[in-house]
């Protein structure tokens, strides 16, 4: 066991309105205990347009729920439509923001160079990133698992000194794993958490390296969470489906090890 803090996010992606969110997480909130808190910091990333409904609920009622956000910019502002920026989402009270997921890749266009892009300016507003690696299905039949998650690593970190990269979180999203019902084994998953762990050493230094929270992303539910979280390197998780339903997501977030 380590001094690392679970950390356990719900990535909604796109779903939920702003009056869904609010029900949301006023279920969530009802459904954990104080003492889950202690153990685990928790966090939704609605819909940028739910941010500030999400925000007033939890201030409103003191909740201990964290927020997260699902992208950000990487300037500050200035034209360019459709984007919204770190310091907007700050303001928002959004603690982290989620980088790099397999979907913006996939999708939109999204780079290694453009992750370290906003990975900068996520750290810049004092937020924490939640940089995604992954492979998809035929890397890893492939046996290139390994060295797509590193570089995408080294692309997402690149000239970020170890203080910064430190302030990062990490999630391992095998993307064959993202929506299927098909979860890594926890061995897969502890062992990708490792080898994640070993290239921070070199990207950074072993201080940042044990510093830094690896979450497990792909199918988590309240069945799988415990035997995945019980791998020393696994800090957490990234919880896409399961965390749209507040009885899903309040039982993984309870898991005991
Ligand atoms: P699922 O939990 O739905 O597989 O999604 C995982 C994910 O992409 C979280 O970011």
């Amino acid at each position: 066991m380590t001094d690392r803090r679970d950390l356990i996010v719900g990535n909604w992606k796109m779903n939920a309105t702003h009056l869904d969110a609010i029900q949301m997480i006023q279920k969530l909130h009802y459904r954990l205990e104080l003492d889950d808190y202690d153990r685990v910091d928790v966090v939704v990333a609605p819909p940028f347009t739910a941010l500030r409904s999400a925000q007033t609920v939890i201030e409103a009622d003191r909740m201990l729920i964290q927020l997260g956000a699902q992208n950000a910019h990487w300037e500050e502002n200035g034209a360019f439509t459709g984007e919204v920026s770190a310091p907007m989402l700050e303001r928002l009270a959004v603690s982290y923001v989620i980088l790099g997921h397999s979907e913006r890749r996939q999708y939109f266009g999204e780079t290694d160079e453009l992750v370290n892009k906003r990975t900068r300016a996520v750290l810049g507003a004092g937020m924490t990133p939640i940089v995604c690696v992954g492979e998809t299905l035929s890397q890893r039949e492939d046996g290139e698992a390994q060295s797509v998650v590193g570089s995408q690593l080294r692309g997402a970190f690149a000239r970020l000194g170890p203080d910064l990269v430190g302030a990062c979180s990490i999630a391992y999203e095998p993307v064959w794993a993202i929506g299927t019902g098909r979860t890594a084994s926890p061995e897969d998953a502890g062992d990708m958490a490792a080898f994640i762990r070993e290239t921070l050493i070199e990207i950074a230094n072993s201080d940042t390296a044990e510093q830094v929270r690896v979450l497990y992303g792909g199918s988590v539910n309240a069945g799988n969470v415990k035997d995945l979280m019980a791998k020393r390197h696994v800090d957490g998780a990234l919880v896409g489906g399961a965390s749209l339903d507040p009885d899903k997501f309040a039982a993984i977030v309870r898991y005991r090890l």
